[in-house]
């Protein structure tokens, strides 16, 4: 086997559905193995654009095996309206090339309700969820009650398990938040009849993500990114998965001792969607152009997403504990206008320079970021694709961000469609 990882190294939509993308054409396995649909991967080919949410990258190459991991938190009706739509764009989803692990958590129409509830009721610090109930079935896996792919096969048991979730449910729902509560029977009929959809999908219990890929090339496609990390980002506002990319040995069940390509991607300024500190954020005409430019605006939600400048302080904390072997450096070709590039290259905290990325929020919140300005290009890159040919200020911000990041880039994004690529292969093992 050998083993790609991509994640995300900001706070997610750094382009890992394009590069992922970009990386299957050598694969043979595309393996989700955190998250769920709070993710939004977008690919452009041949202009046609597929937006995948709980499906794998993968999906979109022939002769790949997409496989969702035991790691991930699955929406069973979502996954078969995703299905739906990949059909309509001429992709089909079967249970050739699409697998999932019986040990995925699945998230209950409870999950979703408790979700939207919680957020409702926080007044003036909501997280900004996706509204999709990550957080409540990560919380039922973690409580050791929640359902997963293989309980969906058989009614009793599913039975049992639902009557045991909703005790705790039902009661949150209608004395907290004065909703209504759920029927144990009519969602044990509901979520069967699921299952018999997921079914054929459900892979075989006794055999192993690690044994099924044995002789493969298994990329591993990180959703979300490093700074959303449950341990590591910025709690509480992050999502409630490991998002780093050492989780993906657990994250699907295989070793994690070795990697073959493991790529940090870095968009080339930084956005942030929903709440949250974010030290670089640029709420003036400069984030606006960086918005309107980038098309930033949410995947899986459509809000506009926070924009600001590249931060080597909180990315110098995050590659510090991913040994990353390669930089995929996404939308350059966004920066082309400007004639100034700021980089954050120091935290000031009451005045004095503080070292490393705070714990805490407060602290967080109170940073007062010190720049560099680097000169732009002001020409349009996105038609090239020698690493060569590239302005040679386009070259010196690479240059920079190797040196400060002490980590190669492997690849240049210059655009969202398929062929927008400059690869340099001699930082990295696939191509
Ligand atoms: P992900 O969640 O990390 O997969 O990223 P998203 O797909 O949510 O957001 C990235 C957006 O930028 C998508 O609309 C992509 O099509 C687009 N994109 C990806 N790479 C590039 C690039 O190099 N340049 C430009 N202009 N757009 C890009
Ligand atoms: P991709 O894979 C950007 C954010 C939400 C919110 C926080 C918690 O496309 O990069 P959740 O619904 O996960 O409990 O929300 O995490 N968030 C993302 N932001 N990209 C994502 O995924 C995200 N997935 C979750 O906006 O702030
Ligand atoms: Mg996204």
């Amino acid at each position: 086997m050998t083993t790609h990882i991509v994640t995300g190294t900001q706070w997610g939509d750094e382009g890992k559905g394009k590069i992922v993308d970009i990386l299957t054409e050598k694969m043979d396995v595309v393996c989700r193995y955190q998250g769920g649909n709070n993710a939004g991967h977008t690919i452009v080919v041949d202009g046609i654009k597929y937006d995948l949410h709980a499906i794998p990258s993968g999906i979109i190459r022939k002769n790949v095996i997409s496989f969702i991991g035991n790691g991930v938190v699955l929406d069973p009706r979502q996954f078969i309206e995703e299905s739906s739509k990949l059909l309509e764009k001429g992709i089909k989803v079967t249970p050739e090339n699409l697998k999932i692990s019986p040990r995925t958590a699945i998230i209950m129409d409870y999950h979703k309700v408790l979700d939207r509830c919680r957020e409702d009721a926080k007044k003036g610090n909501k997280i900004g969820t996706t509204g999709r109930g990550i957080g409540p079935a990560y919380e039922d896996k973690i409580s050791r009650i929640g359902i997963r792919a293989g309980d969906l096969l058989d009614k009793e048991i599913l039975n049992r398990k639902i009557k045991a979730a909703l005790k705790e449910k039902n009661a949150l729902l209608v004395n907290l938040y004065s909703a209504e509560p759920f029927d144990a029977q009519e969602l044990t009929d509901h979520y069967f009849e699921l299952g018999k959809k997921l079914a054929p999908y459900i892979v075989d219990t006794d055999f192993s993500f690690a044994q099924f890929s044995s002789d493969k090339k298994v990329l591993m496609e990180g959703a979300q990114g490093a700074l959303l990390d449950i341990d590591h980002g910025t709690y509480p506002f992050v999502t409630s998965s490991n998002t780093v990319s050492s989780y993906f040995g657990v994250g699907c069940g295989i070793p994690s001792s070795r990697t073959d390509d493991n790529i940090g991607l870095v968009k080339a300024y930084t956005t942030r969607v929903g709440a949250g500190p974010f030290p670089t954020e640029d709420e003036g005409h400069d984030g606006e152009e960086l918005r309107r430019i980038g098309h930033e605006f949410g995947t899986t939600t459509g809000r506009p997403r926070r924009c600001g400048w590249l931060d080597t302080v909180a990315l110098r904390y995050i590659f510090e504990m991913s040994s990353f072997t390669s930089i995929a450096l996404t939308k350059l070709d966004v920066l082309n206008g400007f004639s100034k590039i700021k980089v954050c290259t120091g935290y000031r905290l009451d005045g004095r320079r503080i070292n490393g990325f705070p714990a805490s929020i407060e602290s967080l919140e109170r940073i007062e970021p010190e720049y560099i300005e680097l000169d732009g290009w002001q020409s349009d890159i996105s038609k090239i694709r020698d690493f060569d040919l590239l302005p040679e200020n386009a070259k010196k911000y690479i240059k920079y961000i190797e040196e400060t990041l002490k980590v190669p880039v492997s690849i240049v994004s210059v655009g969202p469609g398929r062929e927008e690529t400059i690869i340099r292969k001699e930082h990295i093992s696939v191509f």
